[in-house]
């Protein structure tokens, strides 16, 4: 029950007017504080104070007020009864929506023979959770791993190999594509090429003009080197399944990338030039983004690059066109870095006056950046700016380092289970737009607003859950303060995820997550639950909040791909 709503409604509609709800910080006054007084008085042309006076029966005679009273200048705080709290609280269920939506979510966006960078940490997590949202809020999703499969790099990486092994059978006239060619790729190898050939193309220019043949022959489907890409496709793409493993994210509907886009090039083109959107500027064929409204400029679209090559502007058009075609969505939503957002604004902007997909459907979420303590983009200790296995390494390592402090025997599964929960909380803790530092130290501790700490309480409340041989149930309805206050967190789930979804803020999951463990671990300090001289009603009724705790947190922790471990 989404507890807000309920009491707001109910307010509003004793009234015959809306006013506002709060719920104040400190709950000594009350649950809930309404500013209806104020609101009819305005209306009525009558003293806040006064009118707050009137009011105040008829809020008192709702059936789940235990008290009301007027304090300031006409508020009016509300407190719940105890039993209302009691009778309503339940564990959060997947929602079933009438109007589902029909979402495309592209996330992850890996890069053929690139190693994972920090950045990608961010679009995996908030995209995956984001994704858990929509699915528990009843609305369908595919999620695309967009993967950068046909661009730059290509003609960078096998003009690099071309330059190590110019004897290759790819590379000589007549390669026939049925042939078996003796030659394998170092997977490890394989992620240096990248670097090392980008390097050298920004001081050899030949070299770089060579990537750019090799990249537009490969594009227009040369067989070497079409064939000597999907050897190292094939390597990148059991690395990012291992990555996808490695985060416990869901796994993608689609891993259709640049290259499956490209093939709607042709009927793309053909919709732009019936608008003659396209023109030629500089030898490259470009279109205007320009809007009467802007007060900055901003500059052309690139539909084909001097060289006639396709682009990372064009194949993401033709990947809006393949996806209306394939999964006709009522949004599409990107997630990647923010200084992409120019970039998204002119897709955007091409595909609605193209008439490809409206502009008001799309979002784009920009994250900012993972930085060091230096304020600086995070980089690992030798100063290379961070891969996101040097991430999910370091975090393992200071989880490992606590255990042993602790003397605690956990198994190495089970400390990888905490640390991608250290790395995975604190992405998602942050509001997705602001940059954040990076600290291995303060992420792994079993203590504050972190990932362990969640975990920390889950499995205790595992724990008590499973020893208990009684039956958790409402027994006894006097609760306490620490009770009350568990119960009326978990009242509170339903409106957070109304929230996070709405406002696609995956933050306010992670904070309810943190919030509702420090009510949990009130609860379990000050209320008894199997001990001895505890009496069975209530050790049933505790048990039963226990529950329901336990199955909130395990719902939020869901959304989050968390894993909770047996033991910590
Ligand atoms: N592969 C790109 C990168 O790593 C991100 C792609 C994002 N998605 C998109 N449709 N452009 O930066």
């Amino acid at each position: 029950m989404n507890l807000y709503k309920y009491v707001s409604n109910a307010i509003n509609e004793k009234l015959g007017f809306v006013a506002n709800l709060e719920t104040p910080r400190n709950r000594d006054f009350g649950d809930f504080s309404t500013n209806a007084a104020m609101v009819g008085a305005k209306l009525a042309h009558k003293n806040p104070r006064e009118l707050a006076a009137e009011i105040l029966p008829k809020i008192q005679e709702l059936d789940f007020v235990a008290s009301a009273e007027i304090a300031g200048p006409g508020f009016i705080n509300i407190k719940i009864k105890n039993e209302f709290i009691l009778q309503n609280a339940t564990a959060p269920q997947p929602r079933t929506e009438q109007n589902p939506l029909v979402i495309d979510m592209d996330y992850g966006a890996y890069n053929v023979a690139k190693s994972l960078h920090i950045g990608h940490l961010r679009t995996s997590i908030v995209g995956d959770t984001l994704n858990r949202i929509f699915r528990f809020m009843g609305h369908k999703t595919f999620s695309w791993n967009h993967i950068g499969d046909w661009g730059k790099p290509m003609g960078l990486i096998i003009a690099w190999i071309e330059r190590l092994h110019p004897e290759l059978p790819y590379f000589q006239e007549g390669f026939d594509p049925q042939t078996h060619v003796d030659y394998e790729i170092d997977p490890n190898e394989l992620n240096t090429y990248y670097p090392a050939a980008s390097a050298l193309a920004k001081q050899d220019a030949d070299f770089q003009a060579r990537a750019q043949e090799i990249k537009a022959k490969f594009q227009a489907g040369h067989p070497g080197y079409f064939a000597l890409y999907e050897k190292f496709l094939a390597i990148s793409l059991r690395a990012m399944n291992n990555t996808v493993q490695r985060l416990n994210i869901l796994p993608f509907d689609y891993d259709l990338g640049e290259r499956n886009a490209a093939q709607y090039l042709g009927q793309v083109e053909k919709i732009l030039n019936e608008k003659h959107m396209i023109y030629e500027s500089d030898g490259a064929m470009v279109i205007d983004t320009k809007r009467d409204t802007d007060t900055a400029p901003i500059p052309p679209y690139m539909w084909r690059d001097s060289r006639g090559a396709d682009t990372y502007d064009s194949t993401d058009l033709a990947a809006v066109y393949c996806r209306k075609i394939k999964d006709n969505p009522d949004k599409i939503i990107y997630f990647t870095d923010l200084r992409q957002s120019l970039h998204f604004e002119q897709l955007f902007r091409t595909a609605d006056k193209s008439g490809i997909y409206p502009y008001e459907k799309f979002e784009h979420i920009g994250y900012g950046t993972i930085n060091g303590a230096d304020g600086k983009p995070f980089k690992t200790r030798d100063g290379n700016a961070a891969g996101l296995d040097d991430i999910l390494d370091m975090a393992y390592e200071a989880v490992n380092a606590r255990i042993a402090e602790s003397n605690k025997n956990l198994d190495a599964e089970t400390i990888k289970t905490i640390a991608l929960a250290a790395v995975k909380f604190n992405d998602l803790i942050h509001d997705v737009k602001s940059d954040y530092i990076f600290d291995t130290s303060a992420i792994t501790s079993f203590e504050g607003r972190t990932g362990p700490y969640v975990l920390y309480t889950a499995v205790r409340l595992n724990s008590v859950l499973n020893r208990a041989t009684i039956e958790p149930k409402i027994v006894d309805t006097t609760i306490n303060a620490d009770e009350r206050n568990l119960l009326l967190a978990i009242l509170d789930f339903d409106r957070t995820i109304d929230t996070a979804c709405e406002n696609r803020a995956t933050d306010l999951i992670a904070n309810y997550a943190y919030n509702l463990c420090q009510l949990i671990n009130g609860f379990y300090h000050e209320c008894p639950i199997l001990r001895d001289d505890i009496d069975e009603s209530t050790k049933q009724t505790r048990l039963y909040i226990a529950k329901l705790a336990r199955d909130t947190l395990v719902t939020a922790t869901n959304l989050m791909g968390l894993e909770i471990p047996s033991k910590m």
